[in-house]
């Protein structure tokens, strides 16, 4: 959600609000968390997750402390009980958004960002995270997942065909054969 609604309401360089939702963190995270629970509330929590990336300045995105800003979202959502909290692990002087997530987040976590199915099965080993998604491998490899079960090599994608018109990269890539 880099970028998007709850991301510009939570990071203080787009929050200007000087109401309820907006200045100290505990109020940059009232958006997010009251739409996640009227989200549950309707749907049910077992059928809602959502998706963060403390610390990633991707769309010009900025906290001045995303340490503190995740760690009160987390703290305020875990009691909602929801399905999945889907992290984008990013580490750099800011913030390690792992180790974040796993002091404040109670709940189960899906980790995203460079995983591969060596680094996912060690992390499932360790109990860092009880599922992993993939994003980049999916574009090159539509058949990601019976290459993953197969232990098969991986087709790395071209990034120059991404956001351009036409078919190509978009459903050129090949799968294994039989
Ligand atoms: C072409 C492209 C478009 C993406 N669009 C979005 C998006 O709209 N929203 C989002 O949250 N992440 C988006 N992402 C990020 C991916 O969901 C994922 O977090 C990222 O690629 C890292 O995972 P990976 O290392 O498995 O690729 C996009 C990534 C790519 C390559």
């Amino acid at each position: 959600m880099v970028g998007y609604l709850p991301a510009q309401f939570l990071s203080s360089n787009t929050n200007h609000r000087t109401d309820d939702y907006g200045g100290p963190a505990a109020n940059r995270i009232r958006f997010v968390i009251e739409a996640l629970t009227a989200m549950a509330a309707t749907v049910g929590a077992g059928r809602v997750g959502f998706r963060i990336c403390p610390g990633n300045p991707f769309n010009d995105i900025y906290d001045k402390d995303p340490r503190e800003t995740y760690a009160l979202l987390l703290e305020a959502a875990s009691p909602l009980q929801l399905a999945y909290l889907h992290l984008i692990h990013v580490s750099n002087p800011q913030v390690d958004s792992l180790a974040l997530a796993q002091e404040h987040w109670k709940g189960p976590l899906i980790l995203n960002e460079g995983i591969t199915r060596e680094r996912a099965e060690r992390l499932l080993d360790e109990g860092v995270a009880h599922a992993f998604s993939f994003g980049r491998p999916f574009i090159a490899n539509p058949d990601l997942v019976s290459r993953l079960e197969r232990r098969a090599q991986l087709a790395e994608f071209d990034p120059a065909t991404l956001y351009t018109p036409g078919p190509e990269g978009y459903v050129d890539y090949p799968v294994l054969p039989g």
